[in-house]
């Protein structure tokens, strides 16, 4: 490519003669970005940009997001595809790995993730100091982080087999963790995982079955509910994503990690949304209080947004929402739910606000948490255990993302900047003098 000139862009700063051309890179996919590396250093100014929402944070090769064309790809292949033709355990080796696994490498994967789906037994006595009715996500933040109290053979980020064996003891953990914390939750007995079952499948067994009685899987909730776990797996620098990223920059453990990856997860713009569109839905009562409720949220003054609406990336559509919307279908059928009142409201919800101008002026559209809240309600998972879920099915992408970052070699702490809008430097008066 020798007498291609590298496309560049001027920055000139008004009324000066100081100048400079920042290189422009280009990825795979995606448009191309002003590598503002050296603006400091040259013309001694930074960018603002509060939320990132323009500045790309690292390269990564795990996930594309095309929000003007709805487009999702995990290591290059559609979500769409993924979530038809393949499972979790699958994609979890793609994310990690970066190829789809053939069918050795599949299989010891699976067996590889399956046999470390046990807790410490110390771990289990961790549930007993909760209150019983403790959000799952505060037992879920607090458990993972206390696992790099147990693990400490894998604590050594630098070192290739104890980041291996720290991404199977998460993935293969989380469900664990997570159903017990739904288990303490409602006074029932936790049950021990089966690795005889499918991830999915074990999930739900550790929710639902009891000691008493025989459990009887059902092969459409569990196909369900991989399903979920796939469209959930990872969604490149999302919030909680880039918190993981940013706690790992810093050296911090894995598990500590994705312990700040969960806590960030929580909140209602991010993984809580699913849980947040249910009490919405509650709380509007019945479709002919839809129009009053869209009202308000069009009012800037009453701060009421129609949850499980509007994306930062995509603005055209979610493609997980589509298939969300289809799996939702299937499991009320399967269940022999005919009318669902929230799944009504849900969809002459999405009628009217997609036929109103504030929506489409402002490119919002139904996205993954305004049909998953749905079907899990459906499936009889509690409500607090939503954005608990999207913490199970997540995890994988946290530690493919987390796993990329330290083995990159210009890999740098995180240490964003501000234009500081405080006091001035100024003296300090006795308390005699103020
Ligand atoms: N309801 C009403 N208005 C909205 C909504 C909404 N759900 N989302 C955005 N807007 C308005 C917003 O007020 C702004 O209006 P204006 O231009 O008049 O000031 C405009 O649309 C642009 O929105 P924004 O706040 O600049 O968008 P953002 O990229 O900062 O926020 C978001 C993205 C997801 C936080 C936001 O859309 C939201 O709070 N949605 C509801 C919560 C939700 O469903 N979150 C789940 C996201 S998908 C799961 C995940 O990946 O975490």
């Amino acid at each position: 490519m020798s007498g291609t000139a590298k496309p560049t862009i001027t920055v000139t700063i008004d009324g000066t003669n100081k100048s400079m051309q920042l290189p422009l890179l280009t990825g795979t996919l995606g448009p191309p970005v002003a590598d503002i590396r050296k603006l400091n250093g040259e013309l001694g100014i930074f960018t603002f940009d509060p939320g990132y929402g323009m500045t790309a944070s690292c390269d990564s090769k795990i996930t594309f997001i095309d929000g003007d064309e709805g487009v999702l790809l995990y290591r290059g292949y559609p979500i769409e595809q993924l979530a038809e033709k393949s499972d979790f355990i699958e994609v979890s080796y793609l994310l990690l790995n970066g190829n789809l696994p053939n069918a050795a490498e599949l299989d010891g994967f699976e067996k590889g993730v399956m046999r470390h789906t046990m807790l410490h037994e110390q771990l289990r006595r961790f549930y007993d100091g909760f209150r019983r009715d403790a959000h799952p996500m505060a037992i879920m933040c607090a458990v993972v982080g206390a696992m790099a109290a147990f693990y400490h053979d894998n604590l050594d980020i630098n070192d290739p087999e104890q980041r291996r064996i720290a991404a199977f003891r998460l993935i293969a953990k989380v469900p664990t963790i997570a159903a017990w914390a739904y288990k303490y939750s409602i006074g029932q007995p936790f049950m021990y995982p089966r690795n005889d079952l499918k991830y999915a499948e074990n999930f739900l067994y550790m929710m639902n079955a009891v000691p008493a009685e025989p459990w009887v899987s059902n092969p459409i909730l569990s196909r369900a509910m991989d399903r979920i776990l796939v469209l959930h797996a990872d969604h490149e620098q999302n919030a909680s994503t880039s918190t993981v990223r940013l706690a790992g920059s810093t050296g911090a453990n894995p598990f500590a990690c994705i312990a700040a990856g969960i806590a960030a997860l929580w909140g209602p713009a991010h993984g809580g949304a699913n849980e947040a569109v249910l009490k919405m839905l509650a709380e509007i009562g019945t479709p002919k209080n839809i129009p009053q409720f869209i009202s308000e949220v069009k009012d800037k003054n009453s701060h009421t947004k129609l949850m499980g609406f509007g994306h930062r990336v995509y603005k055209n559509f979610d493609p997980r929402a589509t298939i969300m919307k289809e799996t939702c279908h299937e499991v009320l059928a399967e269940l022999g739910i005919k009318d669902e009142p929230l799944l009504d409201m849900a969809m002459e919800m999405e009628r009217i606000a997609l036929s109103d101008p504030y929506f489409i002026e402002r490119k919002l559209y139904p996205n993954v948490d305004f049909y998953s809240g749905i079907i899990l309600k459906a499936m009889g998972i509690p409500t607090s255990m939503f954005t608990v879920l999207f913490a199970v099915a997540r995890t994988v992408g946290w530690v493919s993302q987390w796993k990329e970052m330290v083995e990159d070699p210009g890999q740098r702490i995180g240490r964003p900047r501000q234009i500081y809008t405080g006091a001035a430097k100024r003296d300090y008066t006795t308390i005699g003098g103020r």
